[in-house]
Formats: C-alpha cells, sequence, structure tokens
C-alpha cells in the first residue's frame, strides 16, 4: 500500500488515480485545508476503485504511528503542504510548519515503522534565479524569493541531511516546473481556493466569466516578447513520473534528485494565443509592471528523468489547455457544485457560463 499525503490535492488526486489504476492500493491522508473529498469520489469513479481516505494533519505524529501501524504502508509520496506565494509572506511560520515541520514529522514516523522509501514533491523554485538554461539538476540551488519556497528548499536539505544518516533510506526528490492542465476525463482538476496566484488557473477563471481579465504581470522581460518564460507541463505526465520514481528507489539508495518538465518553454503572450485557439474566444487581459518575486524564465532539462526513470512528458501545449478547459468549462465552480457533464468531449463555452 501507498499513503499518498495530499492526496485529496490538485497533483495529489491525479496521483492517487494513477496508482490505482496500476493496481495499487492507496491510502490517503488530508487535512482537506485547501481540497475537496470530491475529488476522490470522482478519482474512485475513474479508476473503479475507491482509495482508502483518513481525514487528518501530517503534523500529528501520533496519527502518522496508528496509520503506519494499522496499514501495509511500504512507500509514501508526500504532496501534504501549502503553496501560495503570497500568504506565505504573509504567514511565514505556517509554512515552514507545515511544509518542513510537516515532512520531519512524516519521516520521524516512516522511520519508527521502518518505511524508508519516499516521494517529495519539490519545485523549481529551488533553483532561484539560474543564469542558464536549461536548468539541470546539478545546478546549484539558489535562494528563493518567499518562505514558500525557502520552505522547499529546507525541506530538501532536511530529507538530504536524513539519507546521508542513515543508508535505509531511499528518497526521491521531485522538482516540478509548472504543472497544468488536468485529467482527460474533465472530471479532476485544479480548484484553487480564492484569487489564483498561478496562469493558467487565472486564465480559466477570466474564460469562465469568474474574472474580468488576466493582468500579464511584465512585457520588459529580455525574453523574445518581453513576457515571463515557463516550462509548463501536464499534471497527469507530472504523476506518472511519480510512478516511476517509486520503481527506481526500490533500486537505489540516498536522495535523487529528478527535474520533472517537457523541456521547453513558453511565453505568457504564446499562452494566450494557445488558450485562445483552444477556448475559441479572445482572452481579457491588461499588461501590469512585474511581479516582485518573478524571474524572467526558467525551463527545465528533463534528460536526467528519462534516462533514469525511462521517464518523459508526452503532452502538448494544446493538450494541456484543452484539458484544463474541459475541467474548468464543465466545474466553473471547481468542485463547489454538481458535475453536469460527465462525456469526455469539451463542453462549449455557452453551455458552462449558462450553467
Ligand atoms: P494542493 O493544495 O492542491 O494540494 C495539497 C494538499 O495537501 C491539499 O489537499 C491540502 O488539503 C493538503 N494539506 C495541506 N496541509 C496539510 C496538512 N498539514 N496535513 C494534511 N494535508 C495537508 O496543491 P498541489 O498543487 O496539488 O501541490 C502538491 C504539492 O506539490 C505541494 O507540496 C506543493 O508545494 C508542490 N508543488 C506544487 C506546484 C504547483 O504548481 N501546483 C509546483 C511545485 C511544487
Ligand atoms: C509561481 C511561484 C513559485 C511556485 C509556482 C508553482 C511566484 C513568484 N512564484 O511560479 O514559487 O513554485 O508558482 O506554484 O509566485 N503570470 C501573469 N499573470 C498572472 C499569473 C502569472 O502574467 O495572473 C505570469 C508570471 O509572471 C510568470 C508566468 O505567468 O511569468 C507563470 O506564473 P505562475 O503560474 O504564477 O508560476 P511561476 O511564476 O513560475
Amino acid at each position: 500500500m501507498i499513503l499518498v499525503t495530499g492526496g485529496a490535492g490538485y497533483i495529489g488526486s491525479h496521483a492517487v488515480l494513477e496508482l490505482l489504476l496500476a493496481g495499487e492500493e492507496v491510502l490517503v491522508l488530508d487535512n482537506l485545508c485547501n481540497s475537496s473529498k470530491t475529488a476522490l469520489d470522482r478519482v474512485a469513479q475513474l479508476s473503479g476503485r475507491a482509495p482508502q481516505f483518513i481525514k487528518g494533519d501530517v503534523r500529528n505524529r501520533a496519527l502518522l504511528q496508528a496509520l503506519f501501524a494499522s496499514y501495509p504502508i511500504r512507500a509514501v509520496m508526500h504532496f501534504a503542504g501549502l503553496k501560495a506565494v503570497g500568504e506565505s509572506v504573509r504567514e511565514p511560520l505556517r509554512y515552514y510548519e507545515t511544509n518542513v515541520s510537516g515532512s520531519i514529522t512524516l519521516c520521524q514516523a516512516m522511520a519508527e515503522a521502518g518505511v524508508f522509501r519516499l516521494v517529495f514533491s519539490s519545485s523549481a523554485t529551488v533553483y532561484g534565479e539560474s543564469p542558464v538554461m536549461p536548468i539541470t539538476e546539478d545546478r546549484p540551488t539558489g535562494t528563493p524569493t518567499n518562505p514558500y519556497g525557502q520552505s522547499k528548499l529546507m525541506a530538501e536539505n532536511v530529507l538530504k541531511g536524513l539519507a546521508e544518516s542513515d543508508p535505509r533510506w531511499s528518497i526521491g526528490l521531485l522538482r516540478y516546473f509548472n504543472p497544468i492542465g488536468a485529467h482527460e476525463s474533465g472530471l479532476i482538476g485544479e480548484d484553487p481556493n480564492g484569487v489564483p496566484n498561478n496562469l493558467l488557473p487565472y486564465m480559466l477563471q477570466v474564460a469562465v466569466g469568474r474574472r474580468k481579465q488576466l493582468s500579464v504581470y511584465g512585457a520588459d522581460y529580455p525574453t523574445p516578447d518581453g513576457t515571463g518564460i515557463r516550462d509548463y507541463i501536464h499534471v497527469v505526465d507530472l504523476v506518472k513520473g511519480h510512478l516511476k520514481a517509486l520503481d527506481r528507489l526500490e533500486q537505489v539508495r540516498g536522495v535523487s534528485v529528478w527535474n520533472l518538465g517537457t523541456g521547453k518553454g513558453h511565453s505568457v503572450r504564446e499562452m494566450i494565443t494557445a488558450f485562445e485557439e483552444v477556448t475559441g474566444r479572445p482572452l481579457p487581459h491588461v499588461i501590469k509592471p512585474r511581479r516582485a518575486g518573478d524571474i524572467a524564465q526558467c525551463w527545465s532539462e528533463p534528460g536526467k528523468a528519462w534516462a533514469e526513470l525511462g521517464w518523459r512528458a508526452e503532452k502538448d501545449l494544446v493538450t494541456m489547455l484543452a484539458d484544463a478547459w474541459r475541467w474548468q468549462s464543465r466545474n466553473p465552480h471547481g468542485y463547489a457544485e454538481p458535475q453536469e457533464n460527465t462525456a469526455t468531449s469539451s463542453a462549449p463555452l455557452s453551455t458552462a457560463l449558462a450553467s
């Protein structure tokens, strides 16, 4: 059985689905602070099998001890964490407590139970502002500009020290670039609380009429069209990388670092153009000053994951946007209202707006 912390969240729910489809037994631990149990109900609908679910906190050591004592857990995928950059600036202690202390508590309970295989959700944010593109895993980590990024780097360093202290550990640090998209069914996807921080969720909420226009943060970057460049990766490709990492960690000890990206960068302007083509309507947007803490460009060299895991991203940008749009247009308010249409083709915008 695989323990998936944060398994009701955006990436976690897609990972739970892939694990179930691969025949694994799955136990989800999530306190639902940024997610809905409905995501797991839909995962069960898609896979034909339900994961076990415990509503609880990854910082609760006694609860974790009880879980490891009660279930035959052989490995952990650790998604549980807080991820809103602006909030992390306002509430740094909550971020360090959840993302760093939560990871420590989890590892303590794992070690007590003799479970030493862990896949950790890290982020390309740990590279800081790299002067070299694409970014390989051996680039030095940088200085993240906010407590969220710092918490990911601190957790990575905790896990590295842990693996050095005890050779039984096998830990995969997966550095995600920019996960977007949704399962092709349109049943599960990203459902951010409040005003979205990230580009695609914001574009999607404009397209379904929940927000007036997109702010493009900076058109004066030293990039070909002046807007920021990122490496967007389909969430289903991303979680498939987790399953490959889990397998690989059966054979290797210590800490392994893998970039999960496509190796291709797209600018904000390119994203807007592609989004308009996929949805068939203009996306209102306005140029604004640069956002504090943003970097001009960031994309991965994903060759290490291909060489060592036999994994690479397969879905292109149009597929990412079409799948994201299918999810959002059928669920304009995320998990907050009933699913209307479960067919796999894209719902027209008029239907989504009328619902
Ligand atoms: P998410 O918020 O959708 O999922 C995180 C899940 O963890 C949520 O279901 C939340 O309820 C749960 N959770 C939070 N604190 C918890 C706690 N103390 N105990 C138990 N459960 C808790 O976010 P996501 O996008 O799915 O991200 C998953 C992981 O990947 C996070 O660690 C995030 O930092 C990391 N990550 C995400 C991105 C991204 O762009 N989405 C990029 C890099 C890294
Ligand atoms: C952001 C976080 C990063 C985190 C990552 C994944 C910041 C500074 N960085 O990265 O720490 O790991 O999300 O959660 O918040 N953009 C707009 N308008 C918007 C939103 C974004 O123009 O409304 C632009 C940004 O300037 C950037 C690109 O779109 O060029 C992507 O932004 P975003 O989706 O927020 O991801 P990152 O900035 O890469």
